[in-house]
């Protein structure tokens, strides 16, 4: 009580003479208040972009497509992904958006790149492919010359070939038996009532991984599939990938396996071939990634692997990343020994670490992103927790370490429910180094990278992002690639003349 009377007239004191040096009790200066809406828009992502004369006409275009959308009926930012989609598809700004040239996608996960329609369509259709459902609801794929030896916890197998020829309709099967619905998160029921829980959501997601594997990791399929990935961002114009990769043993029909080596000498070899088909695109780096699930000694030996195939590949390979769910496994510092061996050593193998995927504000997970920087981690996959870090967060900004946002990879995720109060928002609005991502389209039901642009420029980019914000998270994904600075300036060049004849064409078409 004491305190309270002291402080008083102290606090009183501090008000009036605030008021006597504005101006005492009169309305704010608006040249003051200008100036100050010009600081903020000057501090955010894009703020000090020089525009010209026909990015500026587009930009004019783009604020009325903006306005119009916020009056929607129902704004898709606001709506979970699932549900959001139909509204996004019709969009005009996302139509702008999936022709706009984006530069590169440098989050995205090796088994989730492919439209799930094309999994079961193309590749369970083929010959060989043997289902059986586990105990718990998924299902399993294995192609094979012969029966294959039974799974435990699965039924037996059956042969899909035999079963489609059984049945009056085919499609119908795959419906029935699930399995489209068993290989991605999506599913045009209520979202909030199939997947109440992250803990659901999770187990899921691992689950519908473990499905796909099967398909995806047959020789013949993993080849088509890596091809038809890049196809799929190559039309939404995306022109380079960052392909966090598991590197499994890939298996032929006879049920023999080739080594990790083979599998990433095969991306370089698909990669080749889709360049020399796609000349303007730029290429492909691989990032190596483990289970987090594992323990320390297993993480040394992957480590260990990945200095070889580091030295194999200098100019493919990229480096190293963790996956799986932070919450779940274990954190970084729990791996601090196997991760410092390549510095100890002396070879160099860059991390890419997912890090601060989680609202566990003050577990040991959430000290990932401190232990990334301390680690030199060179990006940080997600960083959703980085606002919680001020000293993480002024880290990656001094060290230029860039925060790869996957919006709708968090929101399907459930870490946030409306894309208007994504974190993100707060990095972009002083210009935090930020790219923009896609994590896992396949699984959550989109494609390449426009989906995710749409919901950063409309949902947490505001009416305030512009199409100067645009251009600058498209020059970020190749800024912040682990390309090389010579390799960047010719990726730069090469988006630069993409970028002018998109929003020429745009100008002129309207
Ligand atoms: C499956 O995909 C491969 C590779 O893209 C293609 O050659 C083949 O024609 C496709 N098959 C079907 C049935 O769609
Ligand atoms: C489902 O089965 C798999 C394989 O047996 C197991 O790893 C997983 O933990 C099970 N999940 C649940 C929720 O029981
Ligand atoms: C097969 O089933 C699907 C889904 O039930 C239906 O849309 C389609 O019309 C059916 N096709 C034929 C040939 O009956
Ligand atoms: C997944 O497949 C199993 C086994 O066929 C099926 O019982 C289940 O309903 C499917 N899940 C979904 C979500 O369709
Ligand atoms: C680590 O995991 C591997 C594979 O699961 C196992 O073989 C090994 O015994 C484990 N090591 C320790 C020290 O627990
Ligand atoms: C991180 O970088 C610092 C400074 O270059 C170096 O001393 C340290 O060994 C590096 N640590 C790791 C784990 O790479
Ligand atoms: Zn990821």
């Amino acid at each position: 009580m004491t305190v309270q009377l002291q402080q008083r007239p102290h606090v009183a004191g501090v008000w009036l003479l605030l008021c006597y040096l504005t101006g005492a009790w009169s309305i704010p200066d608006p040249r003051h208040r200008e100036a100050l809406i010009q600081l903020e828009a000057f501090m955010q992502t894009g703020g000090q972009m020089v525009l010209t004369e026909a990015e500026q006409q587009l930009d004019a275009l783009l604020f009325k497509m903006k306005q119009e959308e916020t009056a929607r009926a129902e704004f898709p930012p606001a709506v979970h992904f699932f549900k959001a989609r139909d509204l996004i598809r019709t969009s005009p700004i996302f139509k702008l958006l999936q022709k706009m040239p984006k530069g590169g996608a440098l989050h995205v996960h090796d088994f989730s790149m492919v439209d799930v329609d094309w999994l079961v369509q193309n590749v369970t259709y083929r010959p060989h492919c043997y289902m059986c459902g586990t105990d718990n609801q998924s299902v399993r794929f294995i192609f094979s010359a012969q029966t294959p030896r039974p799974l435990s916890h699965c039924s037996p197998w059956v042969l899909l070939e035999n079963l489609r020829a059984k049945m009056v309709n085919s499609t119908d099967l795959d419906d029935r038996l699930g399995i489209t619905h068993n290989l991605t998160l999506f599913t045009s029921r209520d979202p909030e009532v199939v997947y109440p829980t992250q803990d659901v959501v999770w187990e899921k997601f691992e689950q519908a991984f473990l499905a796909v594997w099967g398909l995806v990791t047959y020789a013949p399929v993993f080849r088509d599939y890596f091809y038809q990935g890049l196809t799929q961002f190559y039309v939404d114009n995306v022109m380079y990938l960052e392909l966090r990769a598991l590197l499994p043993e890939v298996y032929e029909l006879d049920g023999s396996t080739h080594s990790r080596a083979w599998t990433l000498k095969t991306y370089q070899d698909v990669t080749r071939q889709f360049t020399t088909n796609h000349p303007d695109f730029l290429g492909v780096r691989v990032i190596a990634t483990i289970h987090r699930g594992v323990n320390a000694s297993v993480m040394a030996g992957a480590v260990e692997e990945a200095m070889e195939l580091k030295k194999s590949f200098p100019d493919f390979m990229a480096g190293f990343d963790l996956v799986g769910r932070e919450d779940r496994g274990r954190p970084l510092w729990y791996f601090r020994d196997a991760l410092s061996l390549p510095a100890e050593k002396g070879i160099t193998l860059p991390y890419f670490f997912h890090a601060g995927e989680t609202d566990l504000e003050g577990t040991d997970v959430d000290q990932n992103l401190l232990d990334a920087l301390l680690l030199n981690t060179s990006r940080i996959g997600h960083g959703f927790a980085l606002l919680h870090h001020p000293v993480a967060k002024d880290l990656s900004r001094k060290k230029g370490v860039a925060v790869e946002v996957c919006p709708i990879s968090n929101q399907v995720l459930k870490l946030v429910k409306d894309l208007r109060n994504h974190p993100a928002a707060a990095l972009m609005s002083e210009s935090h180094p930020v790219v923009i991502s896609s994590d896992d389209p396949a699984m959550f039901g989109a494609s390449g990278l426009s989906y995710d642009f749409y919901e950063a420029f409309v949902g947490f980019g505001g009416i305030k992002s512009h199409i100067g914000s645009l251009k600058q998270l498209a020059m970020n994904s190749i800024r912040y690639s682990s390309l090389e600075s010579e390799q960047q300036e010719k990726a730069l060049g090469l988006w630069q003349r993409r970028w002018q004849k998109f929003v020429s064409k745009w100008t002129f078409s309207k």
